[in-house]
């Protein structure tokens, strides 16, 4: 066992200064990519598809377009709050030198999605399932992962050619880092703190 799994979840971090740049071992890469694959699915409709993106001109391309997404939110800040987010790294996609575009498929399983019929989302909870797969392998791999949404859906698509029935999902910077911190970077630069479990928790019904 690489790492045990509640160390692998207390460790996993989102990744934004930390990546070295070097090159990811294939091995590595293709055992994470196998994790995200043995996610649960809604009918095992195994509704993802991941894109991996290490052309410097599409990093350069997507990080000019998020940079100006950064800047969409800013403008809606006033105050502490922007102040606050000027010191907020919201991504490394250059840096980690590896993007994987995760996106939704919801035809991969035909129409009668066993499970699906009542609630559509649950193709996309699966997605997300096989992301956090994904982020704990690479968590106890030593690698580093970076989840990146500051960007509209239509230009990531079009960036990476996903025909108009996939969603973009998440992406992700992926890649060797120097460490993990231990905090994650939100609360170390005062932007938001995590609550503890007892906040969301409720007994037999939902207590305002
Ligand atoms: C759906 C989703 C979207 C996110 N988008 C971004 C993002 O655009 N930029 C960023 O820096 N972090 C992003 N994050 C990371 C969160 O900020 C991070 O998970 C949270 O602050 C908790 O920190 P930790 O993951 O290190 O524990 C995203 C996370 C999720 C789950």
């Amino acid at each position: 066992m690489v790492m045990d799994l509640y160390e692998a979840i207390g460790r996993r971090r989102d990744t934004r200064a930390e990546f070295t740049g070097g090159p990811i071992d294939p091995a590595v890469l293709a055992r994470i990519l196998e994790a995200a694959n043995q996610a649960p699915s809604v009918g095992m409709s195994q509704p993802w598809v991941f894109v991996t993106v290490q052309a410097p001109a599409t990093l350069e391309a997507f990080a000019e377009h998020v940079s100006q997404e950064r800047e969409v939110f800013a403008a809606s800040l006033a105050g502490e709050r922007a102040e606050t987010f000027t010191k907020v790294k919201i991504e490394g996609i250059r840096e980690s030198g590896l993007g994987i575009v995760v996106g939704y498929d919801p035809t991969t399983a035909g129409q009668q999605v066993l499970g699906r019929h009542a609630i559509a989302d649950a193709g996309l909870y699966s997605v997300c399932l096989a992301i956090q797969n994904l982020w704990l392998a690479a968590t106890a791999e030593g690698v580093g992962v970076g989840w990146v949404s500051f960007y509209r859906e239509e230009f990531l698509s079009s960036l990476v050619g996903f025909p108009a029935h996939i969603r973009p999902v998440a992406w992700l910077c992926v890649g060797p880092v120097a460490d993990l911190p231990e905090v994650p970077d939100l609360e170390r630069f005062g932007w938001r703190g995590r609550t503890p479990v007892a906040a969301a928790l409720h007994a037999e019904r939902y207590q305002r």
